[in-house]
């Protein structure tokens, strides 16, 4: 295998262990019986896909293998990339779960700014306008708004903070912080870097321990080789905490004049399916096709979204436009509720678990080139990641 072969990447450093009816005890005699690490279960949102194992340490692939693998939109892990620097921002995470716990216990965001250590790291610089939640957003959970001042002029307007729930459901306490400016998805913010470099220093401020990815000299190095540019810049910054039974559906997250996203778990471990979105419609496609009906009877009961399904996946074209569209539920549930589709994607090796101190890239070109990926808490506690995306500057 050639060492620019971009599946190198795909090792399979994540092993397949067992369905969602296996227990705890049998999934780790499995584990054991294949030579794996700690089973961990895939479960999200009231849907248990099964239990995948660590199979052996990753390696940190070399910077050819990952410009490869960044032009075939593959995401490419970077196990222990950042763990250096992890020691050093102890205080600053655990203060962000402490943040964290007092939003979720209904605590006004304005309020907890407005006090030390927040306070101080705002200065002068960032001056809070106005809180708000929006009544048409029943995921948010509040949006604060900022002026950027410098010796007392404001020299940007409108930058944002905004605390969101990542469901609806009430057993998921999975919130993200979110940091931009101006109408929330409608700008086209790559086009006012200026605007965009200052809500990511706002984020640094309330989350210092964004320095984990602005100032790895490793990432900084391998991201530089992988995009072949001189300089970048990281913007749109979210700062998740993924709860138990939480986590992100599958999706991608491209972006104009984004190249793509880098995700740091600074706390906690995530388990992850991703891959580009050529290969997924290879996936879905296979499996709709070779699956006998029992895993899509159980998945659609109905004979019509059961049809709608099958017919569709049968026109590759029309597939990548169902995928990118947001009502498409026969489709959604495949992705994210078929244990059957889910060990499938495991055993061919897009499955992958981070670690603190992990970074996994997701390239994001365009809709018909970018890494989909769909995230799950792999712990019984709250895990917190920074996930910045990528420009050149
Ligand atoms: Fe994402």
């Amino acid at each position: 295998m050639s060492s620019l072969d971009p599946s190198a990447l795909q090792s399979q450093p994540v092993a397949y262990i067992a369905g969602p009816d296996v227990d705890a005890q049998q999934a780790r005699a499995i584990a054991t019986r294949i030579h794996c690490g700690e089973p961990l279960l895939l479960t999200r949102r009231g849907s248990t896909l099964g239990w995948i194992a660590p199979r052996q340490a990753a390696n940190l692939p070399v910077a050819q293998q990952i410009r490869a693998a960044w032009l075939a939109s593959q995401p490419i892990l970077l196990p222990d990339c950042v763990h250096d620097q992890l020691t050093a921002h102890e205080r600053h995470i655990r203060h962000s779960l402490r943040l964290m716990d007092a939003v979720l216990n209904g605590e006004e965001l304005t309020e907890l700014l407005e006090k030390n250590p927040y306070a101080m790291r705002l200065g002068s610089r960032f001056e809070i306008l106005a809180s708000s939640e929006d009544e048409g957003d029943p995921q948010e959970i509040e949006t604060l708004e900022f002026d950027v001042l410098d010796h007392g002029e404001i020299i940007a307007e409108n930058l944002w903070c905004k605390a969101s729930w990542l469901s609806f459901e009430d057993d998921d306490d999975s919130l993200r912080f979110r940091f931009s400016f101006g109408m929330a998805n409608y700008e086209d913010v790559a086009a006012d870097v200026e605007r965009e470099l200052h809500a990511a220093a706002l984020a640094e401020a309330v989350f210092p321990e964004s320095t984990i990815i602005t100032e790895s000299s490793t990432l900084d190095t391998l991201l530089k080789a992988a995009l072949e540019v001189p300089a970048l810049a990281y913007v749109e910054r979210i700062v998740y905490f993924n709860a138990p039974n939480g986590g992100a559906q599958f999706h991608q997250d491209v972006e104009r004049g984004h190249l793509g996203v880098v995700f740091a778990q600074v706390h906690g471990r995530t388990g992850w399916l991703s891959l580009p979105k050529q290969s997924l419609l290879d996936e879905i496609q296979s499996f709709v096709t070779d699956a006998n009906c029992a895993p899509l009877e159980t998945l659609l009961p109905e004979s019509e979204s059961r049809l709608q399904l099958l017919k569709t996946c049968a026109n590759r074209s029309a597939l990548s436009d169902w995928l990118d569209e947001t009502d498409n539920e026969p489709l959604e549930l495949l992705l994210n509720r078929c244990p059957e589709f889910a060990q499938q994607l495991i055993e061919h090796g897009h499955a992958f678990i981070l670690q603190p101190g992990d970074v996994i890239m997701l390239p994001q070109h365009d809709l018909q080139q970018c890494a989909w990926h769909t995230v799950f808490c792999l712990d019984d506690y709250t895990g917190e990641a920074l996930s910045f995306a990528v420009r050149t500057v």
